[in-house]
């Protein structure tokens, strides 16, 4: 077989055989069974799947070993990471950051061959995750600044702060297995508590250049990490009951089995970033050229793999028509190819499966009634399949139900505001929606309704999670607690304080409490 022509900065020149995990401070060596990581991008002619390397197949009690590393680390509210003062802890992940940042090559480029994202794209996934890092720390620091005092009310004073809630158990996306893993993971370990994180089944060796970060920048016990399926290693984990807090970025499915696997429900705080079906709704005076322009990023960015794309467009009868030929043949003028190569905006899609799945839909689609407008819509590739534009979808349509995560349009004809307003209330989803128009009378009404069924509506603007400082959120099977750098601390915290009546004792003792700095919590240092 002859070899493709890749760029030698981005050639895969070793194998990863990643035989370590980290538990309780110490990067172990793996001896037991392990799976093999495949990128679907081809290194040679003819086509075949190239082999990066393999992770460790952890079972039940490597799981519970990291589990009890945790807790241990936690220690029940006594550990040293959990009581450590707040200036400390924010030292440990400035540490961790700039050890993160001379990573920055390596990562980007296995973040190409494990999910095939783009090399524009995979640079800015790692700049984003630096950034809001730094952004955490910062917030962290203002967040602790605020509370650096007392109040009182009706004669008792109150020294209020945010404390950590547990163990954290940690498992990220597919699609975004650096930055979305780490928006969850980062507040999580900032705020005291004590983590175990899976890495996604995609994007997963990229862990492998960090693993020493994460050892020497926290205390031990404070990070764990484990490899495998999801059922063999974080259902054992929920089981036990003594994780406090589920953080998962991933489908409502997978979602429910966990937490139904944990026993003792009010325990378990859920912070989760689901599926969605977000809708594009074009009015008839949408702008076309802006329309178009934005619904090609909202449906087509990462190839459709994202939990924000747009993933049905209804658009108005009278200006379906100009719509559609549009939007057909711009997505017809993307340029398919390896992540590297200049000016790509399709690119393999990392599940093998994904390409059959898709095809399934559209042929679900066709056989109920809808036709592919765009010429190469449905054209396979062997590790793709070219997006098809599908109209007219109907309900009944697989495509029009699914959230089908991947390159495929289906497009629906409207004629009264209600229909889309109706199904937005039955769907089981309520992420955002896109609405493009100018007629202020028309908008106005709508906005007022689509906040009400979605956490975020996009004017003229395609829907997105960031920047990062914006709540991102969802209702229904979408999501459960807010993300975004000030947000996270929140939902991965509780507000804890403490009172005392207002009297000589008491007032002497805060004070020599003060002065003494023999308490972490109580203080009011200022971190600059
Ligand atoms: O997969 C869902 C991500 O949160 C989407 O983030 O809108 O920045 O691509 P993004």
């Amino acid at each position: 077989m002859s070899k493709t022509a890749i760029p030698s900065a981005f050639q895969i020149k070793e194998l990863i055989h990643q035989n370590r995990y980290l538990i309780d401070g110490e990067l172990k060596e793996w001896q037991g069974p392990v799976t093999e990581v495949y990128s679907t991008i081809s290194s040679t002619k003819p086509y075949s799947k190239t082999l990066l390397g393999s992770i460790p197949d952890m079972g039940e009690p490597e799981a519970l070993e990291a589990l009890q590393a945790a807790m241990t680390s936690y220690n029940r509210g006594q550990g040293a990471w959990p009581t450590m003062h707040v200036k400390d802890r924010i030292h440990c992940m400035e540490v961790f950051v700039k050890k993160m940042a001379t990573k920055r090559d390596e990562i980007v480029k296995l973040l190409m061959w494990e999910i095939g994202k783009s090399l524009p794209d995979s640079q800015k996934e790692f700049d984003r995750t630096i950034e809001y890092i730094n952004d955490t720390i910062e917030d962290y620091k203002q967040l602790d600044r605020n509370s650096a005092k007392f109040q009182k009310h009706d004669g008792v004073y109150a020294h209020i702060k945010r404390g950590p809630l547990g163990v954290v158990l940690c498992l990220g996306p597919y699609n975004y297995p650096l930055n979305e893993t780490f928006a969850l993971l980062i507040p999580a370990i900032i705020m005291g508590n004590t983590t175990i994180f899976k890495p996604a089944k995609h994007g997963v060796l990229l862990i492998t250049p960090l693993l020493e970060a994460f050892r020497s920048s926290f205390p031990k016990g404070v990070v764990n990490i484990v490899f495998g399926r999801g059922r063999a290693v974080a259902a054992p984990i929920m089981k036990t009951g003594n994780v406090d807090v589920l953080a998962l970025i991933g489908n409502s499915k997978s979602a429910n089995a966990l937490q139904d696997q944990h026993p003792k429900s009010n325990r378990l705080r859920l912070v989760l970033g689901l599926e969605a079906k977000n809708p594009a709704i074009i009015l008839p005076d949408a702008d076309l050229d802006l329309t178009i322009n934005e619904c090609l990023a909202g449906t087509l960015s990462f190839n459709g793999q994202r939990c924000t794309a747009l993933k049905v467009v209804y658009v108005h009868e009278e200006i379906q028509e100009a719509f559609n030929t549009g939007f057909s043949e711009k997505v017809d003028a993307l340029t398919f190819g390896n992540p590297w190569e200049e000016g790509v905006k399709l690119t393999p899609l990392p599940e093998p499966g994904k390409p059959a799945y898709i095809q399934e839909l559209i042929e679900d689609a066709l056989a109920k009634g809808a036709k592919i407008l765009n010429k190469k819509g449905g054209k396979h590739f062997d590790n793709y399949i070219w997006p098809a534009v599908l109209f007219p979808v109907t309900k009944d349509m697989r495509v029009y139900q699914e959230e089908q995560f991947g390159p495929v349009i289906p497009i629906v004809a409207f004629k009264d505001i209600e229909e889309p307003l109706n199904d937005m209330a039955e769907s089981n989803y309520g992420q955002q929606v896109s609405l493009f128009g100018k007629d202020i009378y028309a908008l106005a009404p709508l906005i007022d309704t689509l906040v009400n069924l979605v956490c975020r509506v996009n004017l003229n603007s395609s829907c997105q999670r960031g920047p990062d400082v914006y709540p991102f959120t969802g209702r229904k099977d979408s999501a459960q607690s807010t993300l975004s750098v000030h947000d996270a601390l929140r939902s991965f915290s509780i507000r804890t304080f403490v009172a005392f009546k207002d009297n000589e004792l008491n007032n002497e003792t805060i004070e020599k409490l003060l002065e003494t700095k023999l308490s972490n919590f109580v203080s009011t240092d200022y971190i600059l």
